[in-house]
């Protein structure tokens, strides 16, 4: 595309330019810690007086729990297209109800997966372009990317160990077999690396509290 050619309309654009508010995204494999941090950043964030609003795709919207439900338990296949079409119109609908207002209010989201989950785990299907993924993302979003991305990396055999430790059944995604889940670890990485701006990956091994610690800091110079 050249310099001076008309902006498509779901061209990326920085999530808080349409309000005050600060839109947080955590992203990684299953097992890696993701709600532990998005919990213990919220507590934070509500000791500094902010109001956060928390939430999750797929699955943060009434229509998106249905949805979350056909792609997360249905048995049998589903055609890769149409399942990259369910997590788009979750989205689509979980941006306009939720995510925008909030950031239009002046509310920090801190939300567990976004689109980058889409790139990383529909592309690893190696059935779909990642490309014609994120695109469909930026499309059903009207082009909201978050302020800041918390990549948790962590190795799936050492996820594996952690969600067996869970005793919880695994869903369609969690079943998949350890290449596809390597896939995905490279995707994100990719995705990290190709946005370095947006991302803070973390090696998801440390603790806890240490990790915490690097996720405030990044989202305080993100308050200013
Ligand atoms: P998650 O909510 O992290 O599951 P859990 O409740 O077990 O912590 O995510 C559910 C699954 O959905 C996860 O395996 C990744 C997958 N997913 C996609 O494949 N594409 C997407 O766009 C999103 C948002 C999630």
């Amino acid at each position: 595309m050249t310099a001076d050619a008309p902006r498509p309309p779901h061209a990326p654009r920085a999530a808080t330019a349409g309000g005050p508010g600060l839109f947080l995204t955590f992203e990684g494999g299953d097992g890696a810690g993701k709600t532990t941090q998005a919990t213990l950043l919220e507590e934070w964030l509500r000791g500094q007086g902010r109001e956060v609003v928390r939430t999750r795709e797929p699955g943060g919207t009434d229509v998106g729990v249905r949805i979350r439900d056909i792609v997360l338990h249905h048995r049998g296949h589903i055609a890769p297209r149409a399942e990259a079409l369910l997590y788009a119109a979750d989205r689509a609908h979980h941006v306009e109800t939720v995510v925008q207002p909030a950031i239009a209010r002046g509310d920090v989201v801190i939300q567990d997966r976004y689109l980058d989950s889409s790139v990383a785990y529909q592309g690893a299907g190696r059935v779909l372009d990642a490309d014609d993924v994120r695109e469909l993302s930026l499309w059903a979003t009207g082009g909201l990317l978050p302020d800041l991305t918390v990549l948790l990396d962590l190795d799936p055999a050492a996820a594996r160990a952690r969600l067996d430790a869970d005793d919880k059944p695994f869903d369609r995604l969690e079943a998949e077999k350890a290449e596809f889940h390597e896939r995905v670890r490279v995707a994100f990485l990719a995705l990290a690396a190709a946005e370095p701006e947006r991302f803070l990956v973390l090696d998801a091994t440390q603790p806890a509290p240490t990790l915490a610690e690097r996720v405030r800091a990044a989202v305080a110079s993100r308050l200013v």
